[in-house]
């Protein structure tokens, strides 16, 4: 594929994508972005001008879609509002972007016959019971939670009817919790170290005995290469790399590696209808393709993330103290 166009590309793991497929291949990469409150520019600084466009941009926006498309051989699609906190205070950006958007888009990859790859998540199979043995597989019942899951899971089924009824030509993949750099204070990992970093407790919503099933991006945007380049169309895969933790591990483990006291963080309101426990079974991804994910340890893939977020206080400095006042005023 020698042309790309990547949807939210200025946002956290489309960010890290871009940066991951200009160095392991030699496509040219457009992103489209709508700098959002999630997107940043500064994410995307120094990449090659003569391998690399940004178009600023809305993916609702179909003369735009179809233009950008196109001009492609594959679209890569990122873009999204993607914070389940946010999706309970104002669900309506959640539907425009994540079921409009990629209506929008998989009706321009169908009009010009383009390769579509849609990004999602592992929260569109709802939440495991935290002592059930199970884990998500490509064949368990859709059931989200929240507004952000249930659009995430409507743009999926979008993307299968599509793939059924008109032959687009497109995959799937629905990956677990990523961590890394580039990712908005907003959200539990980044949030809890850049507290640290202001002498701030970290903040576990409700128990903490919550599970997530952590992945650095870098595994996801290697996967999502891999089934861009080797993926059966019309398939879904899930990505993971068996990192469940609870989220009382998480924030132990980030205290300990920032050499404060393990017990230094306080309990907050919880989330309504907090999911418990995610846990992603990737046996299709690994037998089928052959990947694997590149960061076996969760630990040296959190010593690099909180180097990354004390090296680069400049990149979130600017979004913290009202991300902190949203937080407050949710009790959280
Ligand atoms: P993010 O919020 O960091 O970035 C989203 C990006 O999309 C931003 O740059 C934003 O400006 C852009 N955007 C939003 N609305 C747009 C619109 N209408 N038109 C164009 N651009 C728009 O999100 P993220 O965490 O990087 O997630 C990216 C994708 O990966 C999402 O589809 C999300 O559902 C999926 N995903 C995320 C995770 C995770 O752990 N963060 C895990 C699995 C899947
Ligand atoms: O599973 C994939 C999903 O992971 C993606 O689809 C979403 O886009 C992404 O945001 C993420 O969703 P979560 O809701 O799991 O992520 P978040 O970072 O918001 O929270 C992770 C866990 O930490 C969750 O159980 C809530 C908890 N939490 C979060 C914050 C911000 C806290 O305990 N304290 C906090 O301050």
């Amino acid at each position: 594929m020698k042309r790309i166009l990547v949807t939210g590309g200025a946002g956290f793991i489309g960010s890290n994508f871009v940066h991951y497929a200009l160095a392991e291949t030699d496509a040219h990469i457009t992103v489209i972005d709508k700098l959002t409150y999630a997107g940043n520019l500064d994410s995307l600084a120094g990449l090659p001008s003569d391998r690399f466009e940004f178009v600023h941009g809305d993916i609702t926006d179909e003369p735009l879609v179809e233009k950008l498309t196109e001009a492609s051989d594959a679209v890569v699609h990122y873009a999204a509002e993607s914070h389940n906190d946010n999706s309970l205070h104002d669900p309506r950006p959640f539907l425009d972007t994540n079921i409009i958007g990629t209506y929008t888009l998989i009706q321009a990859a169908r009009k010009f016959n383009k390769r579509f790859h849609h990004i999602s998540t592992d929260e569109v199979y709802g939440d495991l019971a935290i002592d059930d043995p199970a884990r998500f597989t490509e064949n368990t019942p859709y059931n989200p939670s929240s507004p952000y899951s249930s659009t995430k899971a409507g743009s999926d089924l979008l993307v299968r009817a599509w793939v059924r009824s008109f032959g687009l030509q497109a995959t799937i993949s629905n990956c677990s919790n990523n961590y890394g750099p580039y990712q908005h204070v907003e959200k539990f990992i980044p949030r809890q170290i850049t507290n640290v970093i202001d002498g701030v407790r970290p903040k576990l919503y409700g128990a903490g005995e919550n599970v997530r099933d952590w992945i650095h991006a870098d595994d996801h945007s290697s996967a999502v290469l891999t089934i861009l380049e080797h993926g059966r169309i019309g398939e879904t895969y899930l990505i993971g790399a068996d990192g469940e933790k609870t989220n009382k591990e998480v924030v132990e483990l980030i205290l300990e590696r920032m050499g404060r006291d393990r017990d230094d963080f306080e309990h907050v309101t919880d989330r309504p209808g907090h999911d418990l426990r995610y846990a992603i079974d990737s046996t299709k991804l690994r037998t089928e393709l052959g990947w694997k994910p590149r960061f076996s340890s969760f630990e040296t893939g959190l010593d690099n993330t909180i180097k990354w977020y004390m090296d680069n206080e400049s990149w979130w400095r600017p979004r913290k103290a009202e991300t902190e006042s949203r937080y407050l005023e949710q009790g959280q």
